[in-house]
C-alpha cells in the first residue's frame, strides 16, 4: 500500500498537500479547512489546506453549477469536500512556491462538512504578530498555524528518532508510573491526595530516577522512556512545570560507555531528525566543569562564539595602580576580561546600561577600555593603569590587532566564582545582541566532574550538586569514608565537599540539554553520601527505602542519563521558548489558558478526600 493509500478514509482519495503534475486527469476527493478564497464572479478559487498542505480548488459555475452554489456562504476555516479532476494549471499560473503550485483541482462537487466563526487570528498569516494570551486561548487554532504546526511536526518526528535508535541499541521501552513517591530532583512536588487512603499524597514523578535504577536492579540492562515529568517551580523559557524527557539507564558502564552511547545517539537523532543542520564538532568537546567556569563563566558555555574569558592576573604586574584590581588579587579574586570584537566605537550609553546589567549579576562595577583601530585607548580607568598594565591587558586578551571597527574590552574584578559568572552572562547576551552565532551552527559539548557536593549555607549542610544518587569518581570514594553518619559532625569543612561525581551534562547552543551520572549501587556508601546531606538514617530509609532494600539484591553498576525533549526540539526549531514546541504549554503562572485549569474542584471533590481548604494566614476570609 502506497503512503498515500494509507491516508486515504471515507471522505478522500488524496491529502491536499501530495497532489503533482503526475496526478494530472486523476479524479481525486479531497477534505479540509478553506485556508483563502478568493471570488471571480462565475470562478471561485478556494486554497483547501489540510495538515499535509495546501492545493487549489476551482469551482466554475459554468460547468458544476450546484457546487457553486454551495460554496456561496462558505467562509475561511470552514470545513469542506471537495471531488474533481487534476488538472495542470495553465502555463504563466503556476505557483512555484507551493509543492502542489503545478496543478489545480476542477471540483464539480462540494459538501460543507463544518461551518467556523472567523477565528479570533489569521491563520493564514504565518508572520502575523498575535498576542501571546489569544494564542494560548485558542491553542487549537494556533496549531492550525504553518510555524507551530511543523515545530511539532518536527518533535513528532525528533520522538520517532529517538525510539528506533535506542530499539536499535538494544534498549527496553518501560512505562513507569505516575502516581508515585516523592523523586527529589531539586524543585517541589506536585501532589495527588489519595480518596482511599486520606491524608495520604501521591507525588508527581520530577522523572522516573529512582525506578530506572529500580529497572537496573530487576535485569533489564537497557531502559529508556519519553516520561513526563512534573516539577513545581518557576517558570522559564527553557522550564515548564510538565514536560517530557527522553530517561534512559544503562547497566555494566562506566561514565565512558554510558556518554559514548548517549554522543552517538544524540548525533545520528539530530541528523536524522535535522539534516540540514550542521553539528559543529564531533566528537563533542568534553570540559570539566571548572574548566567551562574558568573560560565561559557558565556551566553550559555557548560554543558557537568565541570571546572567552581572560584571566588577567598572572600578566598583570603586582600593583597595577588600580585599587579594584590590586584589591581583588590581594584577596582569593579573580580580575576577567573579555575582548568583543569589532566595538571599539562603544557609545557611552551602551557602556552604562553593560555597566548596570553587570551589577545586577552582582559585580560591584564593570571597567571598560576600548581600543581604536589607530591605536589610540579609550577607557575610564587609563589614567590609573601603568603602561606595562595596559600593555599586559592588550596581550594577555589577544593582541594589539583589532577588528577594523575596533574592539571593546570588559573587566569584572572580584570572587572568583561570581567575576566568572558576571561575565559569562554578559558574553551569552553580547553574542546575541550582535548576532554573534551561527544561527545553523548546532554546538555540542559535556561537561562533566562536577562537584559531588554544594554547601547551603542556609540549613548548614550539604546537598546534591544534581541528583543525590550519583557516585564519585572513583578516586574520591574514599573522601566520602569522612561522613559517619553523624550529623553533628558534619561542617564546610568536611572533606567529602572536595569530592567531585560522576556526573556530566550534555549542552547545545547554551542550554543544558540533558543530565546524568553514573549511580552509587552499595547501599552502604549511598547511606554514607545521604547522611553526609543530612539524611538522619531513618529519614533516608522513609524516603528511598526501595532503593536502599533493592540494592541488598544484587544491583549491577549502572548510570544513565535525561535529556529535555522540549529543548533539544525547540533548539533544532531554532525556538528560544520550550512553548513553542508544545502543544498545550502554561503560561507564566502556570495556568492553561485553554481549559482553565488550574481550577476550584467540586466541593464534593473535597469532601471524598477528607479535604477542606483553610485560608493563608493573613488572607481575609471571603
Ligand atoms: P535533570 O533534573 O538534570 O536530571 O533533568 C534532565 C533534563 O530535563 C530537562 N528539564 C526540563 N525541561 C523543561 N522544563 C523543566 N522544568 C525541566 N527540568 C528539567 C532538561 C534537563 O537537562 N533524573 C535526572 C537524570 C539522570 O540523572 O539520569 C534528571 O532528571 O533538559
Amino acid at each position: 500500500m502506497s503512503a498515500m493509500e494509507r491516508l486515504a478514509t471515507g471522505l478522500r482519495s488524496d491529502v491536499c498537500g501530495a497532489l503533482r503534475a503526475s496526478d494530472a486527469q486523476r479524479r481525486v476527493r479531497l477534505a479540509g479547512w478553506i485556508h483563502r478564497r478568493r471570488d471571480h464572479g462565475s470562478l471561485v478559487f478556494i486554497d483547501l489546506r489540510d495538515r499535509f498542505g495546501i492545493v487549489q480548488v476551482v469551482v466554475d459555475a459554468a460547468t458544476a453549477p450546484e457546487a457553486h452554489a454551495s460554496l456561496a456562504e462558505a467562509r475561511i476555516e470552514w470545513v469542506i469536500a471537495v471531488e474533481g479532476i487534476v488538472t495542470p494549471r495553465r502555463p504563466g499560473t503556476e505557483n512555484e512556491k507551493v509543492a502542489t503550485g503545478a496543478i489545480e483541482v476542477s471540483a464539480d462537487s462540494v459538501r460543507i462538512l463544518s461551518r467556523a466563526k472567523t477565528p479570533p487570528f489569521y491563520i493564514n498569516e504565518p508572520d502575523a504578530p498575535i498576542d501571546e494570551s489569544v494564542r494560548l486561548k485558542h491553542r487549537y487554532l494556533d496549531l492550525r498555524r504553518e510555524p507551530l504546526r511543523d515545530r511539532l511536526l518536527l518533535r513528532s518526528a525528533l520522538v520517532q528518532s529517538i525510539r528506533e535508535v535506542h530499539h536499535d541499541h538494544g534498549f527496553v521501552e518501560v512505562e513507569t508510573p505516575i502516581l508515585i513517591k516523592s523523586t527529589p530532583e531539586g524543585a517541589r512536588d506536585f501532589i495527588v491526595p489519595s480518596r482511599l487512603q486520606p491524608g495520604s499524597v501521591y507525588a508527581l514523578p520530577q522523572s522516573p530516577q529512582q525506578m530506572k535504577q529500580l529497572l537496573m536492579v530487576a535485569g533489564f540492562d537497557r531502559y529508556f522512556q519519553i516520561a513526563r515529568c512534573f516539577r513545581d517551580e518557576d517558570l522559564r523559557g527553557d522550564r515548564q512545570p510538565e514536560f517530557t524527557q527522553l530517561d534512559l539507564e544503562m547497566s555494566f558502564v562506566d561514565e565512558a560507555s554510558v556518554r559514548s552511547f548517549v554522543e552517538q545517539m544524540v548525533i545520528e537523532v539530530t541528523q536524522r531528525t535535522r539534516p540540514d543542520r550542521p553539528i559543529q564538532q564531533i566528537p563533542f568537546p568534553v570540559f570539566t566543569y571548572d574548566e567551562v567556569l574558568e573560560r565561559f563563566g557558565s556551566d553550559k558555555p555557548d560554543l558557537r562564539y568565541a570571546m572567552e574569558l581572560i584571566d588577567l592576573g598572572a600578566a598583570l604586574p603586582a600593583s597595577t595602580g588600580f585599587k579594584v584590581f590590586d584589591d581583588a588579587r590581594a584577596g582569593d579574586g579573580r580580575i576577567r576580561a573579555i575582548r568583543v570584537p569589532g566595538k571599539g566605537g562603544v557609545a557611552r550609553s551602551e557602556i552604562d546600561e553593560l555597566t548596570e546589567r553587570a551589577k545586577r549579576y552582582g559585580a560591584s562595577g564593570l571597567v571598560w577600555i576600548a581600543l581604536q583601530p589607530d591605536g589610540q585607548v579609550r577607557s575610564p580607568i587609563a589614567k590609573f593603569l601603568s603602561p606595562e598594565a595596559i600593555e599586559a591587558i592588550w596581550t594577555s586578551t589577544g593582541g594589539t590587532q583589532t577588528a577594523p571597527e575596533g574592539d571593546l574590552i570588559l573587566v569584572v574584578a572580584g570572587e572568583r566564582v561570581l567575576s566568572a559568572e558576571v561575565l559569562g552572562r554578559l558574553r551569552v547576551e553580547i553574542a546575541l545582541e550582535s548576532n554573534m552565532a551561527d544561527s545553523e551552527a548546532l554546538a555540542f559539548c559535556w561537561v562533566h566532574r562536577f562537584p559531588m557536593y554544594q554547601w547551603d549555607a542556609e540549613t548548614g549542610r550539604w546537598d546534591a550538586t544534581h541528583n543525590p544518587f550519583s557516585a564519585p569518581v572513583p578516586e574520591h570514594v574514599g573522601l566520602l569514608a569522612t561522613s559517619s553518619g553523624d550529623l553533628s559532625r558534619r561542617s564546610k569543612e568536611d572533606p567529602a565537599g572536595g569530592a567531585l561525581a560522576q556526573q556530566y551534562d550534555v549542552v547545545l547552543n547554551g542550554w543544558e540539554l540533558g543530565g546524568g551520572s553514573v549511580r552509587i549501587h552499595d547501599r552502604d556508601l549511598l547511606e554514607r553520601s545521604f547522611a553526609l546531606m543530612g539524611h538522619a538514617l531513618d529519614d533516608a530509609r522513609a524516603k528511598f527505602g526501595a532503593l536502599l532494600d533493592a540494592f541488598e539484591y544484587g544491583a549491577p553498576p549502572h548510570g544513565g542519563i535525561a535529556i529535555g525533549v522540549e529543548r533539544w526540539a525547540a533548539l533544532l526549531a531554532n525556538q528560544t521558548n520550550i512553548r513553542e514546541v508544545m502543544a498545550f504549554p502554561k503560561t507564566q503562572s502556570g495556568s492553561d489558558l485553554m481549559l482553565e485549569a488550574p481550577s476550584q474542584p467540586d466541593p464534593k471533590q473535597w469532601s471524598d478526600l477528607g479535604l477542606a481548604v483553610s485560608p493563608r494566614p493573613g488572607t481575609p476570609r471571603p
